[in-house]
């Protein structure tokens, strides 16, 4: 179980890890409001079931019980977004290591394979989630996965998504501005600055996955609306962005760390006084 703040990779984690162990990704349940037993266990073929009446050829099996069959790993994203009994049907599939399907007679079930396991993901803060029961709890070993502290790791992973999603021609991002991404987002999401300067702590959640999302909307807006060259005043519009698409609460407190933080960094920076520029250029 991967748990953590949203954005912090965990999906592309346990991605990586059932690609790498059981060679593919694509069993994967999505976990919602609207996931059913059905979707954990099996469905059935209407058409070959009014037919045949339940027989194995009429039952659709889902990724666990592919898993299961196959001894390999199956994804279960976002678990918490199911409701408490639905993620309850794993617990007698992970103890017993077998799924029983009553419609194809009173022995009828699947064993799990040796290499069955499960891994799944779950956002700690986030709207619509539920607890996990104790049960359940039991059953995984719990990784929790953290933010990245190191900016200078922040600044490569955003640049090679950036030139992963955008190619070797994307706009020119220069280090002293990809410095005022990352240490804006560090600011935010920590709650201080480096120099010890308490920054009040928005809502929304600051996450790597928002930074590069942050970057590569400040590109696009400097190719096509500026003048090609990424400046700190494209990635103060697209960050203040987040804070306004938030509560009005969060808008405020982003307001607050302009009026104060980076006003008093633009006093002996260029690209403070960008993002200063862009960001109060947004309120007026
Ligand atoms: N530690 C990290 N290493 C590599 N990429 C990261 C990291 N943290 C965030 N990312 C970026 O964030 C994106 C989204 O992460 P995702 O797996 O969807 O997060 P989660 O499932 O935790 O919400 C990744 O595709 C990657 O671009
Ligand atoms: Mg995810």
């Amino acid at each position: 179980m991967l748990v953590g703040e949203p954005g912090t990779a965990k999906s592309m984690l346990s991605e990586l890890l059932a690609a790498a162990i059981s060679g593919t990704s694509n069993l994967t349940i999505q976990g919602s409001a609207g996931t059913t037993e059905d979707h954990v266990r099996y469905s059935w073929n209407y058409a070959l079931l009014i037919a045949e009446g339940p027989t194995q050829r009429a039952l659709v099996p889902s990724p666990v019980y592919q898993a299961m069959a196959s001894g390999r790993l199956v994804r279960f994203e976002e678990i918490t977004r199911c409701p408490p009994e639905i993620q309850d049907t794993l617990v007698s599939i992970l103890s017993e290591k077998q799924l029983m399907i009553p419609e194809l007679g009173d022995e009828a079930r699947v064993w799990a394979r040796p290499g069955f396991n499960v891994i799944a993901t779950a956002n700690l803060r986030d709207r619509g989630v539920h607890e996990m029961s104790a049960a359940l709890k039991r059953r995984f070993n719990f990784e929790t996965v953290r933010p990245i502290r190191d900016r200078a790791f922040e600044a490569t992973l955003i640049t090679q998504s950036l030139d992963a999603e955008l190619g070797p021609g994307r706009p020119p991002l220069a280090a002293s501005v990809m410095d005022v991404l990352v240490t804006a987002f560090a600011d935010l999401r920590t709650g201080t600055t480096t120099g010890g300067t308490p920054v009040k702590r928005p809502e929304a959640v600051m996450s790597t996955a928002e930074a590069v999302n942050v970057a590569i909307a400040s590109s696009m807006a400097a190719r096509y609306l500026g003048d090609g060259t990424v400046d700190a005043g494209d990635i103060a519009r697209q960050l203040v962005g987040i804070a306004l698409k938030g509560t009005d609460e969060d808008a405020r407190l982003i307001r607050h760390y302009v009026d104060n933080v980076v006003r008093e960094r633009a006093r002996g920076s260029r690209e403070w006084r960008e993002f200063f520029d862009a960001a109060d250029g947004l309120w007026r």
